[in-house]
């Protein structure tokens, strides 16, 4: 596998949805071939804001949009309490496909977190995602997004609700915890509000 590079349509005219559409024939890495179907970003193809989580779970591999099991319940909630609409943000994902493992054969599928060099086959389409999407600010979901976008060593904890600077593009970055992680931590109310305080930055900085 030789990443999504391939893949990606790069002529003038192309859009979120001519992106959406040839993303469900990328041979980029395996993942797609466990995978139910790729999970495009979804909101305005004009949007302000970006947010970027790591990669689609069950439900969102089994719909086809992102955000829509438990951290996207929890990321509206947020998002409501930050007083930004959902509707108005571009929503997607470092990694497009579902990677996830058999808890017995036939089983339950748990998540597992991509690996590096799926994040790197997959960044293509994200990059793209931003160029045609041109968002004022992008917000890292959690440390894979936060890696995609800032570097792999970049380091969540050191820099959570700082404005940063994506590298080479100079747009500005905000990274923040990842709806899952609010749901598994056990002060879930302190980590919920670090997010919406995370999120209120973001909306000051969109304008
Ligand atoms: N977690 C993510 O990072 N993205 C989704 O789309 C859903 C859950
Ligand atoms: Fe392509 Fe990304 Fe899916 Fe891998 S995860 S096949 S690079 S879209």
């Amino acid at each position: 596998f030789e990443g999504a590079a391939g893949y990606v349509p790069n002529d003038g005219r192309r859009t979120v949805r001519t992106l959406g559409r040839a993303v469900e024939k990328c041979r980029g890495c395996d993942l797609y071939k466990e995978a139910t179907t790729a999970v495009f970003g979804d909101g305005p193809p004009d949007a302000a804001v970006m947010l970027v989580g790591e990669q689609p779970g069950d439900q969102e591999d089994r719909t086809g949009e992102p955000f829509v099991g438990p951290a996207g319940r929890l990321l509206d909630k947020a998002l409501a309490e930050a007083g930004i609409d959902r509707a108005d943000v571009y929503v997607t994902n470092a990694v497009k496909h579902f990677r996830f493992r058999r808890e017995s054969p036939g089983g339950k599928r748990l998540h597992q977190a991509p690996t590096l060099s799926q994040m790197v086959a997959c960044h293509p389409w994200l990059e793209a995602e931003i160029d045609v999407v041109d968002p004022r600010v992008i917000v890292a979901l959690g440390a894979t997004a936060g890696r995609s976008l800032m570097g792999r060593d970049f380091r969540l904890t050191q820099h959570r609700g700082e404005e940063l600077a994506l590298p080479g593009g100079g747009r500005v970055v905000v990274a923040t915890t990842h709806p899952s992680a609010v749901l598994r931590a056990p002060d879930r109310d302190a980590v919920f509000a670090g997010l919406v305080d995370d999120l209120r930055v973001v909306c000051a900085l969109a304008g």
